[in-house]
This record gives C-alpha cells, sequence and structure tokens, in this order.
C-alpha cells in the first residue's frame, strides 16, 4: 500500500538523528492512516497512541536541547508549540473512545507536516552554523 505521508528531503533539519526521529513519526501517522482504512482501527489504534505519546516526549526533549545547544533565539516559542501539541496528544490518547481515528489523522498529520516544514525547519540554520563552528 502507498504510504499516505512520506518524509521528503527538504524537511531535512540539518541533524540526521532528528531527521530520522521525524521520518519515525510520519512512520506511525502512517500506521494511523492504514488503521483507519482497514475498519478495524479501535485494536491498533490504542497501540499507536500509546507509542504516539512516548516518541513524541522524546523527540520534543531531544529536539529541545539541540535547539539550546545551538542557541536558537526562538526556542520559547518553539516549546509552546510543543506544548501545545503535547496535550493534545495526550487528550486524544485519554480519549480514545471519544475521538475517532480519522480525526487523530487529519489533526496529527496536519500539525506535524506544518511543524516540520515552518518551525522546525527554521532552527535548522543555527545547527548548521553550531556544526560549522564545531560546537
Ligand atoms: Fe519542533
Ligand atoms: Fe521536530
Amino acid at each position: 500500500m502507498a504510504e499516505y505521508v512520506l518524509w521528503k528531503p527538504y524537511y531535512s533539519v540539518a541533524d540526521p538523528s532528528l531527521d530520522m526521529e521525524h521520518k519515525i513519526i510520519i512512520g506511525l501517522i502512517n500506521e494511523l492512516h492504514a488503521a483507519v482504512i482497514s475498519k478495524k482501527e479501535e485494536p491498533d489504534l490504542k497501540s499507536i497512541s500509546d507509542r504516539l505519546v512516548r516518541y513524541t516526549n522524546e523527540h520534543f526533549q531531544h529536539e529541545e536541547q539541540v535547539m539550546k545547544d545551538c542557541d536558537y533565539p526562538k526556542i520559547f516559542e518553539h516549546k509552546l508549540e510543543h506544548e501545545h501539541l503535547r496535550k493534545k496528544t495526550l487528550d486524544f490518547h485519554n480519549n480514545l473512545n471519544l475521538v475517532t481515528g480519522r480525526d487523530m489523522l487529519r489533526f496529527l498529520n496536519d500539525w506535524w507536516c506544518e511543524h516540520i516544514q515552518e518551525s522546525d525547519r527554521a532552527y535548522a540554520p543555527y545547527v548548521q552554523m553550531a556544526i560549522r563552528e564545531g560546537g
């Protein structure tokens, strides 16, 4: 089956480990899509949502550390965006009986694709600068 959403080279944030984490999150969104269209979304939804909560937290922690290490000036605003998504992901997780897989999919796909392309790519030049300076 074709993937629902693909990581593209222009999503790169100049840090291979963060790019890899974004690919894993996109993989989870594809799993969610597969669950939604397979019609047996209920058992799968719980397992996907578990991993989304865990993985989102791990990724945000790592990314916030990278932004701090390269003195990214807009880290505060960026952390607020993370906080919003963390809360939203937990809300979905705690209300799986009230939300549909489709709602989750639409929200998470839009949020992640926009966040990676806009907010995450905005720190990439600072990561590159830190690499050049050997930091
Ligand atoms: Fe981010
Ligand atoms: Fe990110």
